[in-house]
């Protein structure tokens, strides 16, 4: 059972700089891609940030039959290529690496959980790690159950001191298998031990949402259908599958990253203020806002979606080679690798304003940005005006990545005798504003779960709330074979079909 620490609102949302208690990390899934790019450097950042307590172990569990020092090895050559090492860091790698072990992990065998039982149980006397332990699964999702399970079956899921579990996405493929994987996990963990993991809320930028709107008394005022036409959220990438045609031929761009990421970044955008910054407290705004989207039958699926799926083309004018011809693709595949949603929220604050969801791989560049775009002036006094350029609409930018920042774009008049207007933008950028390289979202995330703060994990019902409202896409898709596809180039801004149906409503997507 989770323990009562840190229900305090103050200390668990407007957390200030501080050490978690003793633990151990147990990453699941460690001979894995994720946990040497990503998750050892993460850790070892937060040692060379002092964020780490003094007793800390990693233990590394997966098949592979690793010694402890074999591990500690391959843990070592990660830091070294893959955090940011410095000549006065030598020492600080070697202890960091001394703290970690690995225990093979299988959970077809249950004595190796036994295994892992009494290793815990042996750092925590060498090491003073107190019984805390936050376990991780990065492995393939058929995995997070059968885990869970083995961990019940030995008790590790419970304790001296804390237990938490966190699981990495996709939570489901759909919303049966969301819901029967949520059974399996909580019938070994409680909801408060669970942390779903969505790296997109660990980013700075995104995490700067609710700052801009609850810490500011500018925006707030305009923030709703009277001022707002409509707001598109895009994360475009201009990398294709690269080695996981595997893993992406069971996703496709809609679960792949709308289903989570971009949820995520709509729910900060949209939701109602929260009581406080209490973790629940900010969930619950959250899943309010998924639940007041306007839910679709499945005839009803050309109006609120576009599909596509990119075929041969170039980036930064180096030919590229189209989905169907990737690594572990079919060369049928009804894979889609653009998705574009749009959300309508029937409530006070955004009736009439809709949301479009959009991501892709294979676009023009990598770009990640929340475009709020403003009502027209209800009269154009200016419309007789000559050489005025085109008129834009205001804009509010948030440029999540890269080049992170916000960008407001309005009209001003050229200086001159005659009143000509021009599209200028006002800019705010996170490296020249302060001069500091924004942490990775795995270091705040991982810290965040150390100290028990769930605010930036995906809660349950919110989870199962967006697989429902998409679940109509997701089978339109799946019964019709995308026989149009390949329908963009790899290099351009997606399908024709989704600039038409942009332009049937009178609005168009933009080119960041
Ligand atoms: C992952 C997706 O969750 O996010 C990848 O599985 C995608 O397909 C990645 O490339 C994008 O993350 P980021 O942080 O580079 O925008």
């Amino acid at each position: 059972m989770e323990t009562a620490a840190l229900k305090n609102p103050l200390s668990e949302g407007l957390r200030l700089e501080r050490t978690p208690e003793p633990c151990t990390v147990i990453i699941f899934g460690a001979s894995g891609d994720l946990t040497m790019r990503k998750l050892i450097p993460a850790l070892f950042s937060l040692a060379q940030q002092n964020l780490l307590p003094a007793s800390f172990a990693v233990v590394g569990a997966a098949r592979s039959p690793f010694s402890h020092d074999e591990f500690r090895d391959k843990m070592k050559s990660a830091i070294e290529e893959f955090a940011d090492v410095g000549p006065q860091d030598a020492n600080l790698v070697d202890s960091f690496v001394s703290g970690i072990y690995y225990n093979p992990s299988d959970p077809g065998k249950p004595d190796s959980f036994q295994n892992l039982d009494q290793l815990l149980s042996q750092i925590d006397k060498d090491r003073g790690t107190s019984g805390n332990r936050l376990f991780y699964l990065s492995t393939p999702p058929s995995l997070y159950a059968p885990i869970c399970k083995a961990l019940g079956q030995v008790q590790l899921h419970d304790s001296k001191g804390w237990t938490r579990i966190i699981i990495e996405k996709p939570f489901g493929r759909d919303l049966d298998s969301m819901r029967a994987l949520n059974k399996d996990v909580l019938s070994v963990f409680e909801e408060d031990q669970v942390y779903r993991i969505d790296h997109y809320l660990g980013k700075e930028t995104v995490q700067n949402i609710m700052v801009l709107r609850f810490a500011n008394s500018i925006f707030e005022p305009l923030w709703s259908h009277h001022y707002i036409e409509h707001v598109q959220i895009t994360a475009a990438e201009s990398l294709g599958v690269e080695k996981r045609g595997g893993y992406y031929e069971q996703a496709g761009a809609l679960r792949d990253m709308i289903q989570n990421h971009l949820f995520q970044v709509f729910t900060l955008v949209a939701m109602e203020p929260p009581v406080s910054l209490a973790s629940n407290d900010v969930r619950d705004e959250k899943t309010k806002v998924v639940k007041a989207i306007r839910s679709f039958s499945h005839e009803e699926v050309p109006h609120f979606a576009r599909r596509g799926q990119y075929g041969a083309g170039s980036i930064n004018g180096k030919p590229v080679k189209g989905y169907r011809e990737e690594d572990q693709v079919d060369p049928q595949s009804s894979t889609d690798t653009y998705a574009a949603v749009k959300l309508c929220v029937d409530n006070w604050r955004w009736a009439g304003t809709p949301f479009y969801l959009r991501s892709a791989k294979r676009m023009p560049k990598r770009i990640s940005e929340i475009a709020i775009q403003f009502k027209r002036v209800p009269h154009g006094l200016f419309v007789d005006t000559e050489a005025s350029s085109p008129t834009e609409p205001n804009r509010l930018i948030v440029r999540v990545q890269p080049d992170e920042g916000i960008t407001v774009k309005f009209r001003a008049k050229l200086p001159g005798q005659a009143i000509n207007i021009r599209n200028v933008n006002m800019d705010f950028d996170y490296g020249t504003s302060f001069g500091k390289k924004s942490p990775e979202a795995y270091e705040r995330l991982l810290l965040d779960a150390m100290l028990g703060d769930s605010t930036l994990f995906a809660r349950g019902d919110m989870v199962e709330a967006s697989w429902e409202l998409l679940m109509p896409v997701l089978d339109v898709w799946s019964e019709a074979a995308g026989d149009k596809f390949p329908n963009y180039a790899a290099g351009s801004w997606g399908p024709k079909e989704s600039d038409d149906w942009l332009g049937s409503e009178e609005r168009q997507w933009r080119r960041p």
